[in-house]
């Protein structure tokens, strides 16, 4: 167990004892880059998370441990003091921007380790951002609820990462429930409780294994591109604040004014908040032969319109299709990472045993398979 490592490190780099928090890795149904345009989400917390041990030192200082990376790290939290370690960023980057919003945050030692695979697509960031987010407001008691909890490791990634996320990731590591997926509206940031439970069917993750360089620029060219067609569309519809607000015939309107790249990425973008909405109708019904469609068409638009997979995720795609399975898609922001796979039951064992062998026969690299349980948000735990 993770805990019980990061208790041994913390005991004897520190001397003493802290309290426990965990926060979730996240998969997503379907709704893929529709948050930052106010569009809808159906992600769900998972069964992995990052794990902390956190005490006060009564110091201006936080002391850190990445146990997963052995690395160490000590800064303050005064304005310039942006550690150098990507993952020491991100805990300072929680704490300024409480600050931010008035809180007083003191020094701190910590101890943390996770097992939401990096680079997956699962989010493991904002298992940490919202890890210690949901550990400095409880140990300094301080007011945030958990929707502010989730923009505060948002604008983490913005402020302090340079990667211009949206809201589902945070949201999903905060607000997960064990067996729901949450249908969240990421412009009013309401959200419902959907129970998962496919009967008759699994969720199986396919981990890739490859992380494409530049992922993080071609994120946030891809939310430019949304951004630009807004603002061309708003000249004739100016309620329009976000793509959520227009529809394809919008779009139509201004194609000789955006330039076809932006307006392919667009075109997804309507077309898959509408497919979310689709998608959870079908829910509903229990009709998961539906829901596996849109999965499928959600993957063909973001490998070629949206272009944010790659041929190992295609690849899984397609070994996907050929074995019948149900719904099956790039997971998350893409250009590596994992596919998120809905498949019957019988065709399970058939399905992950051809992935792997292929895969590992094209790519020489063996595919990671996770089964998918969905789990509880950030918590304290009693240990
Ligand atoms: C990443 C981002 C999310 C979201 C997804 C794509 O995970 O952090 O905000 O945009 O990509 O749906």
């Amino acid at each position: 167990m993770k805990t019980k490592v990061i208790q041994e490190k913390f005991k004897s780099l520190f001397e003493t004892e802290g309290a426990f928090y965990a926060s979730p890795g996240r998969i997503n149904l379907i709704g893929e880059h529709t948050d930052y345009n106010g569009g809808f989400v159906l992600p769900g917390a998972i069964d992995k998370a990052i794990y902390c041990e956190i005490k006060p030192n009564g110091t201006d200082k936080i002391r850190a441990f990445a146990l997963d990376l052995e690395e160490y790290a000590e800064f303050t939290l005064d304005e310039n003091s942006l550690p150098a370690k990507s993952w020491a960023k991100y805990i300072y980057g929680v704490c300024r921007e409480m600050m931010i919003r008035g809180a007083t945050v003191e020094g701190f030692d910590t101890v943390f380790a996770g097992n939401v695979p990096l680079g997956a697509g699962m989010s493991s960031s904002a298992a940490l951002e919202s890890c210690f987010a949901y550990a400095v407001n409880n140990m300094f008691k301080l007011w945030f609820d958990r929707v502010e909890l989730a923009k505060i490791g948002q604008a983490t990634e913005h402020n302090y990462v340079g990667v211009k996320c949206g809201i589902m990731d945070q949201f999903a590591s905060c607000f997960g429930k064990t067996g729901s997926l949450i249908r969240l509206d990421c412009r009013s940031l309401e959200y419902q409780y959907v129970p998962f439970n496919p009967n008759g069917y699994r969720l199986v993750l396919l981990n890739t294994c490859v992380t494409h360089e530049l992922a993080s620029s071609a994120y946030n060219k891809r939310r430019q591109s949304c951004e630009n067609v807004v603002a061309i569309i708003k000249n004739r519809h100016p309620e329009v604040e976000l793509l959520r607000d227009a529809n394809l015939d919008y779009l139509k309107e201004v194609a000789n004014e955006v330039c076809p790249e932006d307006y392919i990425r667009a075109e997804f973008v309507i077309e898959e908040i509408q497919r979310l909405l689709d998608a959870c109708v079908a829910l509903e019904k229990g009709d998961y032969e539906t829901v596996g469609k849109k999965m499928y068409e959600t993957h063909i638009g973001l490998s070629r319109k949206y272009e944010v997979s790659c041929e190992e995720l295609d690849f899984l795609n397609n070994i996907a299709r050929e074995c019948g399975v149900t719904g099956s898609r790039v997971m998350g922001g893409g250009f590596g990472g994992c596919t998120v796979n809905l498949v019957k039951n019988e065709l399970y064992d058939g399905f992950i045993r051809r992935a792997i062998e292929s895969y590992e026969q094209k790519f020489k690299i063996k595919p990671k398979i996770y089964d998918v349980i969905i789990s509880d948000g950030a918590k304290k735990l009693s240990i």
